[in-house]
């Protein structure tokens, strides 16, 4: 029995049971746990409330919800409209947002707020007032005829300050004694003119959920025990896990202390165990355990045809995306020739990517999910979403996509040069040093862009060297968005499977389920490694402890020694300013792959320093 267990545990897919209910969408807004829409589901201490939209309220007042994320356990809500045409919010009836402090939400500090129409007596707080005070830089930047904010201009005081401190984490005061507007701006860059400041909007906070309450052993799921909770005076209890799992209060379940590691090897192959254990174990319980995976397995496609089908009426009433196109089912089974095989440029777990022809003679690539696959479907539903957003000379370009078939199909600009990957195991070409340099330059910018330019930003989340589509003139694409996600959205898809390739994944995520900005780094410093030494992420021919390249380069830099590290034929020949460069970028590698998240570089800095050592380089002679 103990085997079976076992079996049981290795077996790593999306949960089935949540241990805490989440709450029903609220219109087309997820609402994620432990919000609470009503008193059955999500945790009563987060309600916020479902009025055709989400809104949240606060002591004396109610502010439509703009957007929610889970993973940083934020939302942001909509500020308060002026009164018509003053410099006066509405919410100066209720003396501002004013938020109940024995609730677990609280304002964060990443709201910078203006105040506007502020009193003489403001010029004697602590806030900054001044003439370079950045309400006056907001003022200047808006027009006139902008409504209200313009007739802010005709109100000589106002000031700014950034919320979070221990008097402003709970309220943000607006009074006749005082300042009678305000706007808050969520991770404001002061540095950029008014016309790019994001949208208007505060943020706040949750404080992470404790387990779930229960009465009865049957309001918890098979992974936790319903018992009296510690932290309460008697009276409470709560769904506690059993040893092994962990509450994760993100995805509101319990999670396996042990992950698995390769997103291949998630809840695939299981015949190949079951097989060695039937020696072992009766047959009926071997037949009875196939029995329920086949249940669930059948439950899952059935669950995922549904959520097509919803996706499909989405994208279809949407009138298509923005840059991209909707294919008839008729032109691309044409294009590829009905799906030849001859036409099969790549196959995955997700499904199969084919060469095709449109009638105007484009070129594309066209990727298909597996029919039946969920997983597969998701990701190829998933990037059509997030490649529609994306605009960018270093992201491959989508053209449109298919939902007319029974799998979605995505169709983008075909790249023919192969993936980075081929060229430096498959091929063995030897790309130049300076081609290295250039295709790691545009490989951050493209991944820099999606950090900071997409809105909301987007995380990759499986960057590797067989994810770098190579052009003609070796122009660096990077592609394959299956798990990318936009920074904020909900958590239906969490799994509590590590997502990801083995070689390039965070080791941070093993920690906390949580990928961010700071994982692609993380996985573009081994994508740096790889253009430095020529060798693989993973390669078992490798000493048993040189397995992975992160810790193979990371040991050498220790023993300071990097430049026994990059490929002998990058060396020869090279002069001692190229020599310097890779040692440069070696270095650079090794800083994103900083244990910390937090010592990491940003994307942005990995690009410009990339386009530092190019100028370097460059300068050779
Ligand atoms: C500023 O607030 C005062 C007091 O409420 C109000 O009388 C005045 O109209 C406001 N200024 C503007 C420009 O709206
Ligand atoms: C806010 O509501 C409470 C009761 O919930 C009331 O006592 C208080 O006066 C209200 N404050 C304002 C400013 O409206
Ligand atoms: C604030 O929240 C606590 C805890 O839910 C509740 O007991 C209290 O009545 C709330 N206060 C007000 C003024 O609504
Ligand atoms: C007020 O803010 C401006 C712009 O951020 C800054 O240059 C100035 O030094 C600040 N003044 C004070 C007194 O904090
Ligand atoms: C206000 O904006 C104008 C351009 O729109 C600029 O020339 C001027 O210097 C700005 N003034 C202040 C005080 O920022
Ligand atoms: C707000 O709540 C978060 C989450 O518990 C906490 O980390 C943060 O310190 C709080 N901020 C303030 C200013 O109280």
């Amino acid at each position: 029995m103990a085997n079976l267990l076992l079996l049981l545990l290795l077996i790593c897919t999306t949960p089935a049971v949540l241990s805490a209910r989440r709450c029903s969408d609220c219109g087309s807004s997820p609402v994620p746990y432990p919000l609470s829409t009503g008193p059955d589901c999500g945790d009563q201490s987060y309600k916020i409330r479902c009025s055709n939209r989400l809104f949240f309220d606060t002591l004396n007042n109610s502010y439509p919800i703009s957007s929610i994320s889970p993973d940083t356990q934020t939302l942001t809500i909509e500020p308060s409209p002026f009164l018509s045409n003053t410099c006066i919010t509405q919410d100066i009836s209720t003396v501002g947002v004013q938020l109940n402090s024995s609730l677990p939400f609280n304002i964060t500090s990443s709201n910078t707020i203006v105040f506007l129409n502020c009193s003489q007596s403001l010029l004697s707080s602590p806030l900054n007032c001044t003439a370079e005070s950045l309400c006056h830089t907001y003022l200047n930047g808006t027009s006139e005829n902008d409504g209200a904010i313009g007739a802010c201009r005709n109100a000589p005081i106002c000031c700014t300050f950034r919320a979070g401190g221990s008097s402003t984490s709970y309220m943000i005061r607006v009074r006749e004694s005082g300042c009678r507007a305000y706007r808050s701006f969520v991770n404001l860059n002061p540095s950029l003119p008014v016309s790019r400041w994001p949208e208007a909007g505060m943020e706040l906070q949750w404080v992470s959920p404790p387990e779930p309450v229960c009465t009865i052993q049957s309001d918890c799921d098979s992974d936790s025990t319903c018992g009296p909770d510690p932290n309460s005076n008697g009276g409470v209890n709560r769904c506690f896990c059993h040893s092994g799992f962990h509450w994760d209060p993100i995805a509101a379940l319990c999670a396996r202390d042990v992950t698995c590691q390769d997103r291949d090897g998630c809840g695939r192959d299981h015949t190949a165990l079951i097989a060695g254990l039937t020696s072992g174990l009766s047959v009926a319980v071997v037949a009875a355990v196939i029995g329920f995976f086949v249940y669930r397995r059948q439950k899952r496609i059935k669950e995922a045809r549904d959520r097509l089908t919803r996706e499909r009426e989405d994208i279809l009433s949407s009138g298509g995306v923005k840059s991209a196109k909707l294919f008839t089912g008729k032109e691309i089974k044409k294009a590829t020739n009905n799906f030849s095989t001859d036409r099969l440029l790549g196959a995955g777990g997700y499904g199969e990517v084919y060469y095709g022809k449109l009638d105007d003679d484009t070129v594309v690539a066209v990727k298909c999910a597996k029919l039946g696959n969920a997983k597969g479907i998701e990701q190829v539903l998933n990037e059509v979403r997030i490649l529609c957003q994306v605009n960018h000379k270093n992201l491959v370009r989508i053209l449109g996509c298919c939902v007319e078939l029974e799998q979605p199909l995505l169709v983008y600009e075909y790249v023919p040069n192969g993936t980075l990957s081929d060229h430096l195991y498959l091929q063995r070409k030897l790309l130049t040093w300076d081609s290295r340099l250039s295709i790691a330059h545009a490989t951050a910018e493209g991944l820099a862009y999606l950090h900071f330019s997409a809105v909301p930003p987007i995380y990759h989340r499986d960057v590797k060297s067989s994810n770098i589509l190579l052009d003609d003139k070796l122009n660096a694409k990077v592609a394959d968005f299956g798990l990318s996600r936009l920074a904020h959205t909900d958590l239906s898809h969490v799994s509590t499977c590590a997502q990801g390739t083995l070689g390039y994944l965070d080791p941070e995520y093993y920690r906390n389920y949580q990928l961010t900005d700071k994982s692609d780094v993380y996985s573009f410093g081994v994508v740096l490694l790889e253009l430095l030494t020529s060798q693989k992420a993973i390669d078992f021919s490798r000493p048993q402890d040189d397995v992975n390249l992160a810790i193979y380069v990371q040991r050498l830099v220790e023993e300071e020694r990097i430049m026994d590290a990059v490929d002998p034929a990058l060396k020869v020949g090279a002069s001692s300013v190229e020599l310097e460069t890779m040692k440069a970028l070696g270095f650079l590698a090794v800083s994103c792959l900083e244990e910390k998240r937090q010592s990491r570089p940003s994307m942005k800095e990995v690009a410009e320093e990339i386009e530092y050592i190019i100028t370097i380089a460059a300068a050779k002679q």
